[in-house]
């Protein structure tokens, strides 16, 4: 914990109206390397993930793996998790408030060991969150649970001890839903089939490893997904994809900055959402196998245009990226309208934005942006991990200094954020304040 009370009291000063310029690496995908961490936990030889991003939600999955008995070690990139010895079955609450996506544990822990304990997750920052799907799908391959003392309680009830196979409908489209189910079908006894599967780029990324563990898995990046179950699976080795948050997150910073980045390591077939939006609003994209370059050094009224958005499922404009978006709209020529389908409570940036000097109007799901020629810098607070980053974008492009508070949700999901923006031209500063300060 010590680490993470340090980093509670670190903020972020930026100066901004700089322009980026230059090249930046994109780091692996958070939301791809926690599944496939829990996906370690359903054999008993070693996982090797390559390409894995070096940030808090990683480190407190690594705290909770271990917690529940399995080696996992660090060098660089690589990471390496043997679940050989596992022996407790328990996420606690203490790793789950910090972290809901530690839900990810509960799929592989019921299918390998018939039972599980996983904490409920409760609110959070942008809204309800129930894992309500999960537990379902799971009752329909077989588990029996239970919510006990704000636990959830699993154990397989079948006559022999292994899930059954299930034709499973989700009620929404939900990401970690999808993956718990299928880290859970992939040892069950028989073929489950599950219709509203989430297409995210990370739920297929999660469907490579399980097939390299040995897995029967089709139809991955379609809303059907089926499994059939196998007895055991073995031992892998997998890249991890690029993070299309981060690099989303760096275009926009450098439309915002009206610069000029290229963004090596990312993989353009997954942000055509994105990348359409970013042209709409006068960027000019180029792409290649593994990078993305956007310019906006020549805008033709000098300033983006603005551009709605609505945010929905993948293939459609991810809600990770709505805050990052939004801060471009705030200095962009006109008004946009951004509407949020997927979380109840995920505009909590704005009146941060408003302390810059955006001019923004909510009205329930929807936010409408009346772009200024100028934000100016002041000091703001970040609610929540994508939050964050938006008010970093916001910053950049800022007349003066910004001083961001609660950075430690940018920590949670962003691999050296500022030392990237550094090296692209920012003038960004990370104030360390001793705990007790
Ligand atoms: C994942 C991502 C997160 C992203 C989100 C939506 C990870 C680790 N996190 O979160 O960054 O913002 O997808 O793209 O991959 N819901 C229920 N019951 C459930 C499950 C979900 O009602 O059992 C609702 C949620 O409250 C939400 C919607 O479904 O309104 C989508 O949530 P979901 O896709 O599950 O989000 P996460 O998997 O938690």
């Amino acid at each position: 914990m010590a680490a993470g009370f340090q980093a509670v009291m670190d903020k972020l000063k930026i100066i901004g109206q700089r322009a980026l310029h230059g090249t930046v690496q994109a780091s692996g995908a958070k939301n791809a390397a926690l599944p496939l961490m829990a996906a370690a936990l359903l054999t008993a030889e070693p996982v090797l993930l390559h390409n894995t991003p070096q940030l808090m939600d990683v480190r407190t999955l690594s705290k909770l793996l271990r917690s529940l008995g399995a080696q996992v070690e660090q060098q660089g990139d690589a990471l390496r998790i043997d679940a050989a010895a596992v022996d407790h079955y328990e996420a606690s609450y203490d790793l789950v408030k910090t972290m809901r996506a530690s839900v990810l544990v509960l799929g592989p822990l019921l299918a390998r060991f018939g039972q599980a304990r996983v904490s409920l997750p409760g609110g959070c920052a942008i809204g309800a969150r129930p894992v309500d799907q999960h537990i379902k799908g799971l009752q329909a391959l077989g588990a029996d649970i239970v919510v006990e003392h704000g636990y959830i309680v699993a154990r397989v009830a079948t006559p022999s001890g292994r899930l059954r196979g299930a034709h499973i409908t989700t009620d929404m489209v939900t990401v970690t839903g999808t993956e718990n189910l299928m880290m859970a079908a992939a040892l069950a006894e028989g073929e489950t089939l599950i219709d509203n599967a989430a297409r995210e780029p990370e739920v297929v990324d999660l469907a490579c490893l399980l097939r390299r563990m040995g897995a029967q898995i089709r139809g991955e990046g379609t809303s059907q997904i089926r499994i059939t179950g196998v007895p055991r699976l073995r031992g892998a080795t997998h890249r991890i994809i690029p993070d299309r948050i981060e690099v989303g997150t760096f275009l926009c910073a450098a439309l915002a900055t009206r610069g000029d980045v290229t963004v090596q390591g990312a993989d353009p077939a997954h942000q055509d959402a994105l990348l359409d939006k970013l042209r709409e609003a006068g960027a000019q994209i180029t792409t290649g196998d593994d990078w993305i370059r956007l310019r906006a050094d020549a805008l033709p009224a000098g300033r983006p245009r603005a551009v709605s958005v609505r945010t929905t499922e993948y293939p459609g404009f991810a809600t990770d990226m709505q805050a990052q978006f939004m801060a471009v709209n705030c200095i962009a020529d006109g008004a946009a309208r951004i509407t949020e389908t997927i979380f109840e409570n995920r505009f909590m940036h704005v009146q941060e934005l408003v302390r810059l000097g955006a001019q923004i109007d909510i009205d329930g799901h929807t936010c409408v942006v009346r772009g200024v020629p100028q934000l100016s810098g002041a000091n703001v607070m970040a609610t929540d991990l994508r939050a964050s980053a938006g008010l970093v974008v916001a910053a950049l492009a800022a007349e003066g200094q910004t001083l961001i508070d609660r950075i430690y949700h940018l920590d949670r999901g962003y691999d050296a954020m500022e030392v990237k923006l550094r090296a692209l031209g920012a003038d960004i500063e990370r104030i360390k304040t001793s705990p007790g300060a």
